[in-house]
């Protein structure tokens, strides 16, 4: 089966599928998208993400090419034609298409792009055994919690954690404190039981998955806080684990080599990660 990719008002052929080389996008970077999660054919945690997408939309000054519900149409649209059951929809709204110049173009038509593809059947063993991360510094701009395409210093870290046999990268700031993976938050949980993730401030993605499981906590009623911890506090963690949409929650089990706790997915780590499934499933 040919997939199929939406542009700007048509579904086309995947290997087609196009945009202008003056796209705003392409020359600027100057657009924002999200990933959702598919599973059974639907959306999972779409207001979450239809809410983000606003957000970002906003604090950019870009404009929605359409109303929710047509965008929700769209998106059920690409997964169901690509007969996507379980995997992600992709979506990316740029400020369109105009001639080089930095400032915003009076008058352009914001592109909408949309592909949907399956996921590769996740290994047990990463779940299992937990990944290994490495810290980097956080060398990105002061605005992490835009889901801006700008993602070129995300990109370098994630190949900086690839090339050192790591699954994630986790950044850190000039005062050195982590704030979160190229593409997932990250989590520790402390000696004492205190679950702690970086606030959702300028620093951080404000993540789907991260806001789904900030519910998981509570509702299990763990000791949950919002604040930044060093490097030093995560190695010396009980557990640590990372979240997002593509990777649900996977256990660290190293952070620079260093064991966390006994080296294995700790058994709240595993806990949480059973509760978060289960909010899937629900959904
Ligand atoms: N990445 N932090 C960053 C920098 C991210 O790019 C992402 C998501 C997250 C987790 O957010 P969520 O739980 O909403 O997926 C945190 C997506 C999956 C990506 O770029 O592919």
């Amino acid at each position: 089966m040919s997939r199929v990719a939406y542009v700007t008002g048509h579904y086309v052929p995947h290997r087609e599928a196009a945009v202008h080389i003056e796209d705003r996008g392409f020359q600027f970077a100057d657009g924002v998208y999200e990933v959702i999660a598919v599973k059974g054919g639907h959306l999972i945690d779409a207001e979450r993400h239809l809410a983000r997408l606003h957000r970002s939309l906003g604090e950019l000054r870009l404009t929605s090419p359409m109303a929710d519900a047509a965008l929700r149409v769209v998106l059920g649209e690409v997964i169901r034609r690509n007969a996507v059951d379980t995997g992600i929809v992709y979506l990316q709204i740029t400020r369109g298409t105009a001639p080089r110049d930095h400032a915003f173009p009076k008058a352009a038509t914001p592109t909408l792009v949309v592909t949907s593809r399956r996921a590769r059947p996740s290994d047990p063993r990463v779940a299992r055994d937990g990944v290994a991360v490495v810290t980097i510094p956080d060398i990105r701009w002061q605005r992490c919690d835009i889901k801006s395409v700008s993602l070129i210093a995300n990109v370098l870290g994630k190949q900086a954690a690839r090339e050192s046999g790591a699954f994630e990268a986790w950044q850190v700031d000039s005062d050195g404190r982590i704030t979160e993976g190229t593409s997932t938050n990250a989590w520790i949980i402390t000696r004492d039981g205190e679950v702690v993730t970086h606030a959702a401030d300028h620093a951080i993605l404000n993540g789907v998955t991260r806001l789904a499981l900030l519910d998981v906590v509570r509702r299990e009623g763990c000791r949950l806080v919002e604040r930044r911890f060093t490097v030093d506090e995560a190695k010396a963690a009980r557990e640590a684990f990372l979240t997002s949409t593509t990777a649900d929650l996977l256990p660290v089990v190293s952070i620079d080599g260093a064991p966390i706790g006994n080296g294995r997915p700790g058994l709240l780590t595993e806990r949480l990660r059973a509760a978060y499934l289960a909010h899937i499933a629900a959904e």
